[in-house]
């Protein structure tokens, strides 16, 4: 696998950002405000993050997705760790990342890739979006905030 920064000259991963958040709108904010990394195996797209940062010294992991044929087999930790390197690596303090109440995968991944829970946002997917999200049979209302410090 390879992953490189997105040129901004390529069409945009819209398909697989999609799968992380139903917003396009939201989307093309981030990819604007954003550095867009995408991942590559044998030339084809298998999964992308975003990094954006959002205050002095932290930064966010706003739409992390790894294409639907490829799920199970390591690629999004793989994807969160590099993450993790990139922002370390560029300086900042800190890396933050949130998901919806009803993203049981998702929380266990981040935490088994070392994030931890900051906060709770309630009822944030009821206020930011039109449409009702169903997710393992949960509502998705509140934004589960995680945080890890890169400075250890
Ligand atoms: N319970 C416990 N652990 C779970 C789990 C669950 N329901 N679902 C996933 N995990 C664990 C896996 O076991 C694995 O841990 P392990 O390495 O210890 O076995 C870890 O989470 C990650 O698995 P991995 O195979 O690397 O994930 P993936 O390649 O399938 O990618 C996503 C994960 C979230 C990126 C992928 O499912 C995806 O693209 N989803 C749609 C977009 C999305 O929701 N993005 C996040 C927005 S917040």
């Amino acid at each position: 696998m390879e992953v490189r920064r997105w040129n901004g000259d390529e069409a945009a991963p819209l398909d697989l950002l999609l799968l992380a958040d139903p917003s396009q709108t939201y989307i093309e904010d981030y990819l604007q405000r954003g550095q867009c990394f995408i991942a590559e195996m044998d030339n084809q797209l298998i999964g992308v993050f975003v990094l954006l940062q959002t205050r002095p010294g932290t930064v966010e992991l706003a739409n992390i997705a790894v294409k639907e044929t490829e799920h199970g087999k390591g690629i999004g930790k793989q994807l969160v760790m590099y993450a993790i390197q990139i922002a370390k690596s560029s300086g900042y303090k800190s890396i933050e990342v949130g998901t919806g109440n009803s993203s049981i995968g998702q929380l266990a991944l981040y935490q088994k890739c070392g994030f931890r829970i900051t906060g709770i946002e309630r009822d944030y997917f009821i206020r930011n979006y039109n449409e009702e999200i169903m997710e393992n049979n949960i509502q998705c209302r509140d934004m589960i905030r995680l945080a890890l410090d890169l400075q250890n």
